[in-house]
């Protein structure tokens, strides 16, 4: 049986001060369900603080896929470890789209975060163009086998992000979710978690997460309000 896995994206959000309330308020309510929080950079040490010790791990956004030196701006695998991270994300669509990452440098991210003993958190996702092109599949399927061609999956994570499902407020259906997940569970195999990330607030969680392949969410805004997210943390762990 897969444990199920909420994990909120950050993003670019938050404050010492609103992180503080927002960290106590997920300590103080999650319960039963495996949680992470992936926050920016200048906030890991903050969450490391408080959320040592919980149940909560904690994880960042990025990770450079060099090991060292004269990479200015770059943070890398070895730092994230040294700051208590359990996860990164890799290859998330913003970072794809917005900063040219490429499934080359996805795959090096991939295998950077496992050298140093992070979990990568390996995110896949079709555009709305690619979608009514009837590509799903083939672009789910290359981002992966990039990877795949170049470590073992192990204990790494698997989100499938639709392009068109983020932050606009427009989730796949739970049967939508459902498709590409069966199609991805059988590339990394029966013990991988695959996580669902698009648009999962607390009304519709539950209903995503009851499909047999979709082992928890990727929650982006609504991880910003700890009431939703908590609501969305129950909803996982109601599955069983
Ligand atoms: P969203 O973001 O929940 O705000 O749609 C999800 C993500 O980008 O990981």
């Amino acid at each position: 049986m897969r444990a199920r896995l909420v994990a909120g994206n950050w993003k670019m959000h938050g404050s010492l001060a609103t992180n503080r309330a927002l960290l106590e308020a997920l300590v103080a309510g999650v319960k039963g369900v495996e949680c992470a929080v992936c926050v920016p950079f200048p906030y890991l040490a903050q969450a490391a603080e408080r959320l040592r010790g919980t149940a909560i791990a904690w994880g960042a956004q990025n990770v450079s896929e060099f090991a060292q030196g004269a990479y200015t701006g770059e943070i890398s695998a070895a730092m994230l470890a040294d700051l208590g991270c359990r996860y990164v994300l890799v290859g998330h669509s913003e970072r794809r789209q917005l900063y040219g990452e490429t499934d080359a440098q996805a795959a090096a991210k991939f295998a950077a975060a496992q050298g140093a003993g992070v979990r990568p958190i390996l995110c896949v996702g079709e555009t709305l163009d690619e979608r009514d092109a009837g590509r799903t599949e083939e672009v789910v399927a290359r981002q992966l086998d990039v990877v795949l061609a170049h470590s073992n999956f192990g204990d790494a994570v698997l989100a499938y992000e639709p392009v068109w499902a983020i932050g606009t407020g427009r989730t796949a259906t739970p049967q939508q979710a459902q498709e590409v997940h069966g199609f991805l569970r059988k590339r990394v195999g029966a013990a991988t978690r695959i996580l669902y990330g698009g648009s999962v607030k607390s009304q519709n969680a539950a209903a995503i997460f009851a499909m047999p392949d979709v082992d928890g969410g990727l929650i982006g805004g609504a991880s910003l309000v700890a009431q939703d997210f908590l609501a969305i943390c129950a909803a996982a762990q109601a599955k069983g």
